[in-house]
């Protein structure tokens, strides 16, 4: 096990009726006035916006918003929210959403403390000194934005999905109530799913040795996060379901499980943000695709780690390491169709020739990953693999 530092700000405020707190966390924070800042509306269907506005005006913090962030966030629209932030003075950043609203309000947190434009840091050519608190209520699990430092966001005309990470937009705190995720549509809950399992394996196949706690538990949270999904298909009101996915989710990629490790491979999720920005499918959608392709393209790399899979996820025992590690891959597929996302490229209505026009767009971030260096060639093998 290598040697770690681990440290995660983030309060966390977990469970039935809490969004109740999030006006006397801001005051404690010695916040004023927030911009609070959501997606298309569906907060305002579900309850989620008036419990947050009780709570804010009940500890006298005034607020402006802005609404309209679109899934797989774009620039755009960070820019606009920055303005409304500094025209009306805000002093903290309240985002109500899943990962595209909090990505959002990560970039323009550190957008309006900084003096140059937050794209020099997706491009990685700054890094970040400063930004406003961020509180978030969580309306969406996925991708664990609640409870980490990175953001994703979209320069449109180019199609560049890029993201970042600083120490400096990890929430101060967040509030997970899983019963506001009882309206998320079907395909969004196992999105989220698709989203926290490829976060955990992107951990999980870095070959360190004698990293078994770590191991364990993220074979642990796949594996309750597969028993889970497939209650919520049809009783989306479960409870226990939404909180065992919610935390797992949040658990998938607040750092934890990388301690002792190196950093992930993320290959997978390097090649996903092209597709999605190609394409705008949901991010969940792309990573069921690339993440069990990528897996038969680099499993030989560690053909134990994949039989591992293999027998911990699925319980197979049967068979040659081989045998085990690819028909661990199958079962994973055989989940994600169950679930009801698409597997293949095709299924989302890419046509072949624009494999080459994705692998371009990957190769812009090349090389990616660690358990196999990938160049453009690597790419273009996955896609292909992904493409039927
Ligand atoms: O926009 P609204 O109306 O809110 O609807 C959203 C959206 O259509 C809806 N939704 C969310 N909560 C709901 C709900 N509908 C009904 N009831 C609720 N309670 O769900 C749709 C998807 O929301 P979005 O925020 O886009 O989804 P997700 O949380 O999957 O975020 C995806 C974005 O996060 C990035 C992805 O690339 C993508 O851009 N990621 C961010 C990461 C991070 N910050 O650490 C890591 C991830 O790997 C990922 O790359
Ligand atoms: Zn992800």
């Amino acid at each position: 096990m290598n040697n770690f530092i681990f440290q995660n700000p983030t309060k966390i405020i977990f469970g039935r009726d809490t969004i109740k707190n999030i006006g006397k966390e801001i005051k404690n924070h010695g916040i004023k006035k927030v911009l609070i800042i959501y997606g298309k509306g569906s907060i305002h269907r579900n309850g989620v916006y008036d419990s947050v506005i009780k709570s804010l005006k009940e500890e006298n913090i005034d607020y402006t918003e802005i609404g309209g962030v679109k899934s797989n966030p774009v620039l755009s629209k960070v820019h606009e929210a920055i303005e409304i932030g500094r025209r009306e003075n805000v002093d903290g950043i309240l985002a109500l959403g899943g990962g595209s609203t909090i990505d959002t309000s990560k970039a323009v947190s550190a957008g309006m403390a900084c003096k140059y434009d937050i794209w020099e840091v997706l491009e990685g050519k700054r890094i970040i000194e400063k930004a406003l608190p961020i509180f978030t209520v969580l309306t969406m699990s996925a991708t664990g934005s609640e409870m980490n430092g990175s953001f994703v966001i979209t320069r449109e005309e180019e199609k560049k999905k890029w993201s970042a990470g600083s120490p400096f937009v990890f929430p101060k705190v967040s509030i997970i109530d899983p019963t506001v995720q009882y309206t998320l549509p079907k395909n969004q809950t196992s999105y989220g799913a698709v989203d926290a399992i490829s976060h955990v394996l992107e951990n999980y196949f870095i070959g360190e040795d004698r990293t078994d706690v770590i191991d364990e538990m993220s074979e642990g949270i796949i594996r309750a996060i597969i028993k889970h999904a497939k209650i919520l298909l049809n009783d989306p009101e479960n409870y226990n379901s939404r909180c065992q996915i919610a935390w797992g989710a949040t658990m998938a990629l607040n750092g934890n499980l990388k301690n002792g490790k190196d950093n992930g491979d993320w290959a997978t999720h390097g090649i996903e943000h092209s597709i999605s920005a190609f394409t705008d499918i949901a991010h969940g959608a792309g990573l069921a695709i690339i993440h069990p392709a990528w897996m038969k393209y680099v499993y030989k790399e560690d053909i134990k780690k994949f039989r591992r899979f293999g027998e911990k996820i699925f319980n197979i025992s049967e068979g040659t390491d081989e045998e085990i590690a690819l028909k661990g891959i199958e079962k994973l597929k055989e989940f994600f169709k169950e679930i009801g996302v698409p597997i293949t490229l095709k299924e989302i209505g890419l046509n072949k020739s624009q494999l080459n026009d994705i692998a371009d767009n990957v190769a812009l971030s090349l090389p990616r990953g660690k358990i196999k260096v990938l160049d453009r060639e690597d790419v273009l093998n996955i896609l292909n693999l992904a493409y039927e």
